[in-house]
């Protein structure tokens, strides 16, 4: 993304606080776009899109290469005393350091890389779970994925611990927060919960949940996999006990991410090799860390940056922190437009059904990452044949195993989900619109075709 390519930003007075601007007009989309290699993939003599974000996004070039450089220049293992060992370490430090800074935590030993957020989960559950007692609770929602779900209903096998279940309003898939305040009492040790549905794209209010949890004396640990791509998160703001995402959500490499208060990280005991460090980020991290994928980060944080610094008002003193969190106040402020398009094109689609929210004048109150069903079709025909015409959509339950079932629709295949990130454009919105009124038109009228 060379400055030259991009509109440059308007100078603003010291005073003034930045201004995040969107993403918009072809030359500048088009320069985010050139960022992403993957991007340019051709589908037989047109172009493919990737609407399947959520499942996992593309990478920009600042990632690939610099996951590349790793491997040439630096792969080593951990502590050696030679130059490779002691560059690799040195960048190991480094994406703990960036990845404290895009989420606000206080400093890297508040970092912990791991597998994914799935793995990362069970570790910290099992070790959460060491010291509860039976009849100590522990509330889950029906909104969440089952990353977040499934390793704390294992402990009440395990410590007898009991699950009380926050559900959701059917209406328009948000979260139940009467139900939550009911949940909570005097046993209640933690609240599990995710920051924005990867099926429905509801945002949930978390400060408000996490107030509420404290208040009752719970932890917090949520489950932010699905808000990451979207918004800027801050821990210290949120205050959470713990948080979580994965960076292959979020334009980096396959890796999992843990933010943990710095005195939960240390007080709980982890599983871990005795010659392991026995404080955190260390005691955490199990064997040997992916260092590419470390590195890739830090790639995909130096792409960030450079947004925040072109397009969200971070000058170009502004901090990394400050600079990433202008990035994704951009990220934010490009997926909205795309969110109200992407809404108002498929409400168009003649028997679409869309679940979660579909007011426009609460476009704010989710991300661009929409379910549906079709009638009389089945999602995964959809997703099928949206395939074929070089359109990547995901259809199922997508783990959200709860939330499909609260909506009764596990039997007939979950539903369709498209989700949207900043380099999409409003282009392949029009294309996926194209494309399943065709295929709604064509599935509403079998017989006639046929006679
Ligand atoms: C909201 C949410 N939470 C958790 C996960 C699990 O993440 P990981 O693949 O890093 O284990 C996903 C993955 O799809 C997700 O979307």
């Amino acid at each position: 993304m060379p400055n030259d390519r991009l509109p440059q930003l308007h100078t603003a007075s010291p005073h003034t606080p930045p201004v995040a601007r969107a993403i918009e007009g072809g030359a500048a989309l088009s320069a985010v776009r050139a960022e992403f290699p993957a991007l340019s993939r051709r589908h037989g003599d047109g172009t493919y899109s990737y609407l399947d974000g959520p499942g996992g996004t593309q990478v920009p070039r600042a990632t690939i290469a610099a996951m590349a450089g790793y491997l040439e220049r630096s792969n080593a293992n951990h502590e050696g005393a030679f130059p490779t060992s002691e560059e690799s370490d040195s960048i190991l430090a480094e994406a703990h350091a960036a990845a404290a800074d895009f989420l606000g935590a206080a400093g890297p030993g508040e970092v912990v890389f791991g597998q994914n957020m799935t793995t990362l989960t069970f570790a910290v559950s099992r070790a959460i779970g060491r010291s509860l007692r039976a009849g100590d609770e522990i509330i889950v929602t029906r909104m969440d994925h089952d990353a977040n779900v499934a390793p704390w209903l294992a402990l009440e096998e395990e410590r007898g611990v009991t699950i009380r279940w926050v559900g959701i309003r059917e209406g328009d898939c948000t979260l139940d927060l009467e139900g939550l305040e009911s949940a909570l009492g005097p046993r209640t040790r933690l609240v599990a919960v995710g920051m924005a549905s990867n099926a429905v794209g509801t945002i949930n209010p978390i400060l408000r949940i996490v107030e509420m949890a404290h208040r009752a004396g719970a932890w917090t640990y949520v489950d932010a996999v699905h808000a990451a791509p979207h918004m800027a998160i801050d821990v210290a703001a949120l205050g959470t006990d713990f948080l979580v995402c994965s960076p292959y959500k979020f334009f980096g490499p396959h890796l999992g991410l843990l933010y943990g208060k710095s005195e939960r990280l240390e007080q709980l005991a982890a599983y871990k090799v005795r010659p392991a460090p026995n404080e955190p980020p260390g005691k955490w991290e199990t064997g040997t860390l992916p260092g590419e994928a470390l590195a890739g980060l830090l790639g995909t944080f130096e792409y960030l940056a450079r947004l925040g610094r072109e397009f969200g008002g971070a000058g170009e003193t502004a901090t990394r922190r400050e600079a990433l969190a202008a990035a994704m106040a951009t990220i934010q402020a490009t997926e909205r437009g795309l969110a109200v398009a992407a809404l108002a094109a498929l409400r168009g689609v003649p028997g679409l059904q869309l679940r979660g929210i579909v007011d426009p004048a609460r476009i704010d109150e989710r991300v661009p990452t929409f379910a549906f069903t079709l009638a009389g079709r089945n999602p995964r025909e959809i997703a099928t044949e949206l395939g074929r015409l070089g359109i990547a959509v995901w259809d199922g339950d997508y783990y959200a195993y709860e939330l499909i079932r609260a909506l009764g629709l596990a039997e007939s295949g979950g539903m369709v989900r498209v989700g949207f990130v900043h380099y999409n454009e409003p282009a392949e919105i029009e294309r996926l619109a194209v494309a399943l009124v065709e295929i709604a038109t064509r599935t509403a009228a079998p017989s006639r075709s046929q006679s």
